[in-house]
């Protein structure tokens, strides 16, 4: 079977806890067979979005589409701001619309992962903007995990959530082969 790819998408500015769980997520996926990569955003050129919907911005925006179109599932974690998700997390979302546009984002399989300080309300608000994000493009949702961690790095001292995320990875890389098993039953 062709490999499955999974891109992770870490939207926090900073290393810290968001990278930390896509990395933990990405784990799981290997395990589950998958092929996976992690993109960092904070260390990418990624010009803010002008509204014109274009690909004339001469930045590693255009690369880290390409690598989104090449995989099957796609990771995307985010810290909370403000209940909402990171801000360069956001501008990277708007200038992902030339692939919303052309429906390059249709059905691949989505998974998220948000950590916030303190609040779980302003958390899952960030979880359900993510998954909206989703519904946008016509992926389609396989599930989230959520953390409370405040300092950088600390969401690693709770052993039973890094386990929950390695089961997320694991489980999107297996919806991915049922998917693709499906897909060639069809043919
Ligand atoms: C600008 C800003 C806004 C924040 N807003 C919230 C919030 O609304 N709710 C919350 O629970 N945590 C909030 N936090 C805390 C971060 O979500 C938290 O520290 C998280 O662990 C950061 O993830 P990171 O380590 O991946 O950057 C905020 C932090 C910053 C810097």
């Amino acid at each position: 079977m062709e490999s499955i790819k999974i891109v992770g998408i870490v939207g926090s500015p900073r290393k810290g806890n968001t990278e930390i769980m896509v990395f933990e997520t990405l784990e799981g996926a290997k395990a589950g067979g998958a092929e996976t990569e992690m993109i960092l955003l904070r260390n990418k050129s990624i010009k803010l979005c002008d509204g014109s919907g274009g690909s004339a911005y001469e930045d590693d925006m255009e690369q880290i589409i390409r690598k989104m179109e090449g995989a099957k599932g796609i990771v995307i974690g985010s810290p909370t701001y403000f209940d909402n998700v990171s801000g360069l997390l956001k501008n990277f979302i708007d200038r992902t619309l030339p692939l919303h546009e052309t429906g390059k984002l249709k059905d691949k399989l989505l998974v998220v992962t948000v950590v916030g300080e303190a609040d779980m309300q302003s958390i899952n608000r960030v979880v359900d903007y993510l998954k909206i994000f989703g519904e946008i493009c016509e992926m389609k949702f396989v599930g989230s995990v959520t953390a409370i961690a405040g300092a950088p790095g600390s969401v690693r001292e709770d052993e039973n959530k890094i386990q929950e995320l390695r089961q997320l990875g694991e489980r999107l890389a297996e919806v991915i082969k049922k998917v693709e098993e499906v897909k060639k039953d069809a043919v």
